[in-house]
């Protein structure tokens, strides 16, 4: 109950996504706020009143001409009496019109009548994403300190691939979490970025190359630095895993998404690379799916992924004050280990056996050596990988509290 007493005001306004407004509200509601909710002209055209009115168990908003709702509430007390203005989804023409200052309905004049922090979820087609009008815009926005969570990548409703869609509800409410109910713990103020899981190369449409990687590693130690109070994304590729509690999800397929997602969550006090991520791709990934032809098995070549932990510790001004990498290895495990953290300026690396017979990949306890690019190695008893997370973040309060 992260957001008991807390009121918020949620916009939703018009694109495809407007149903995920309705989960936001009771997800919301679930952590105690007060939701009530402006629809606008387009939103209603997604979502209606009744389902959102049910939801939220208050009446709707929709109309600033209305005699009735001026009298009961009036738009400047409907945008004063929130702690927190949602706009989610935000359509690209809210955007724009919040962003020159109109005030041309009920939602934008509450907008622009309020003195409370401002959050927009957008959502919408790649292109009127990336459209130059809609960037524009968010700049705008942005450089007023309206928070911006989202959007992410993925497919459309619409067909398309790429930025535009709605964050994930639980992603926009751990923001709102974030924002309204602001973190305690030894890491209450810093920024952390963690990968997790494997990454898949394509071969064709249909096959990958990965590894055995569960990610259960990484997104323990991705909730255990939340807990702790650190702002954490959480860059995953594909796994089977939840998502864990109170982090930012992103998630990702390939090394080269990997890479572009953790510069993109820069600039960051502490970066934790769990990820197995490829080394190598195929070089030309066939556009449609290879068939057997009778002339035996297609030649593969491979070309090699970024570096995503050496690229992280040699950031320039952006490089993470604590650069972590972990290195699986099946043989010499601490002298490589120690060989690695050198090479990629890495401050410290945490070494484990995936030899098959030890059961770390998948499984759910692991053994660890700690090496810091001095020929100290810090070796962990076997425990279960959320008690290395544990163990881990507070390492990592230690250094802080230790180098303040
Ligand atoms: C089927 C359909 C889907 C739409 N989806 C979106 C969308 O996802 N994002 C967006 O910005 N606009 C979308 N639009 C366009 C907006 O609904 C339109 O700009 C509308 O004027 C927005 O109104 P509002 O900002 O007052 O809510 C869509 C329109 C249609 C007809």
């Amino acid at each position: 109950m992260d957001l008991q007493g807390r009121r918020i005001l949620l916009i939703i306004s018009g694109g495809i996504a407007a149903f995920k407004s309705l989960d936001l509200i009771r997800r919301l509601r679930e952590q105690g706020a007060t939701v009530r909710c402006v629809l606008t002209k387009g939103g209603a055209q997604f979502v209606t009143p009744l389902s959102v009115s049910a939801l939220s168990e208050e009446k709707v908003y929709q109309d600033i001409f209305s005699l009735t709702d001026e009298a009961e509430m009036g738009h400047i007390n409907l945008s004063r009496e929130a702690d927190l203005l949602v706009v989610a989804p935000a359509s690209a023409d809210i955007m724009a019109r919040m962003a020159s200052g109109l005030a041309s309905d009920l939602a934008t004049t509450a907008l622009l009548a309020t003195d409370k922090p401002v959050m927009v979820v957008p959502a919408m087609n790649v292109r009127m994403w990336e459209h130059a009008a809609t960037q524009a815009n968010i700049e705008t926005l942005r450089s007023r300190g309206v928070m911006c969570v989202g959007p992410v990548e993925g497919n459309m409703a619409c067909g398309e691939y790429g930025y535009g869609r709605m964050s994930e509800v639980e992603d926009v409410v751990a923001a709102i979490v974030a924002h309204l109910a602001p973190r305690s713990g030894a890491l209450a103020g810093r920024r952390a970025i963690v990968t997790s899981g494997p990454t898949h190369e394509a071969i064709d449409p249909v096959r990958y190359i990965a590894n055995r990687s569960s990610g259960k590693q990484g997104h323990a130690i991705a909730a255990a630095l939340a807990r702790e109070g650190a702002d954490t994304v959480l860059v995953s590729g594909p796994t089977a895993l939840p998502n864990p509690a109170g982090v930012t999800m992103v998630k990702v397929e390939t090394a080269r998404d990997m890479l572009a997602a953790c510069e993109t969550a820069l600039p960051a006090e502490i970066a934790v690379c769990v990820a197995a991520v490829a080394d190598w791709r195929v070089a030309d990934a066939a556009a449609q799916k290879l068939k057997k032809n009778g002339g035996g098995p297609p030649p593969l070549e491979l070309s090699e992924n970024p570096d995503i932990l050496r690229t992280l510790a040699k950031a320039g001004n952006k490089r993470p004050s604590l650069v972590i990498g972990f290195a699986a290895e099946t043989e010499n495990v601490v002298a490589n280990a120690q060989a690695k953290c050198k090479n990629k300026n890495t401050d410290w690396i945490l070494a484990n056996d995936v030899s098959p017979d030890t059961g770390t990949f998948g499984g759910d306890a692991n053994t660890i050596h700690l090496v810091d690019g001095t020929d100290s190695v810090e070796s962990w008893p076997t425990m279960t990988k959320d008690e290395v997370a544990n163990r881990l973040v507070s390492r990592i309060g230690g250094h802080f509290g230790a180098s303040a």
